[in-house]
């Protein structure tokens, strides 16, 4: 299981308004659709005001699904977790800068581990903070909501930062979007280059996911 190349659209559905009783089945729905990727939204109830999953979870789903875990840490301290998420199985690793003084050592950290590497900002971090590694980096991650919770609403001011990313990694690094992303926000991240759609509202929040996927997938085009 390995991120995909750059080069096609990817969703990405969020587990994070999944039933969290069923993931295994959950997480089977998606891929008997045809779903390659699985954002797994892992929050420390210290960087976030929320609290979810970790490595034995992750380690647990791993025995049950061949997606690549996508695995967003929204944690105060992702070095020092970033081994624990990777032999759980986690494929791609995302870190927050905000909270990462050497983002360099971290990247070459998850490459040593098996793992691709991700890096996120947050709405209000300036690009600028991530100019130097992102070209690093094998997807960049562009929050368009305050990370934290499901269900808000898209920030088009955070998304139009997508476009200043791609001119600084060019064609060969995704860029991933995250928060607020529907049927209605999908063309526009597109059309500011991303490639990598997490959606977890409107795909969890639907009772027929498939239905909810073939429709994400209308809007792609
Ligand atoms: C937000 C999480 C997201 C979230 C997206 O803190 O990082 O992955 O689940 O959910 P929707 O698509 O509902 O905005
Ligand atoms: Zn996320």
């Amino acid at each position: 299981m390995r991120l995909p190349k750059a080069g096609t659209i990817e969703i990405v559905p969020s587990i994070l308004d999944a039933d969290f009783a069923r993931l295994a089945d959950e997480l089977a729905v998606i891929e008997q659709a045809g779903i390659r990727m699985v954002h797994l939204d892992v929050m420390d109830g210290h960087f976030v005001p929320n609290i979810t999953i970790g490595p034995p979870v992750i380690a647990k789903l791993r025995e049950h699904s061949n997606l690549v875990f996508d695995s967003h840490l929204m944690i105060s301290e992702p070095v020092k977790y970033a081994e624990a998420f990777a032999k759980a199985g986690a494929n791609h690793i995302t870190f927050h800068i905000e909270v990462v003084e050497k983002p360099k050592e971290l990247i070459d950290k998850l490459h040593d581990l098996g793992c691709t590497a991700g890096i996120c900002l947050n709405p209000e971090t300036p690009v600028e903070n991530i100019k130097a590694v992102a070209p690093l980096c094998d997807m960049v991650l562009v929050m368009t909501v305050h990370p934290g919770f499901g269900g808000q609403e898209f920030m088009l001011e955070a998304a139009k930062k997508v476009a200043e990313v791609r001119r600084i990694v060019g064609p060969g690094v995704r860029i991933e979007v995250d928060g607020g992303i529907n049927t209605e926000t999908i063309p526009k991240v597109i059309s500011y280059g991303a490639d990598t759609l997490v959606v977890g509202h409107a795909i969890f929040a639907e009772p027929d996911r498939v239905a909810a996927i073939n429709a994400i997938r209308a809007a792609i085009g």
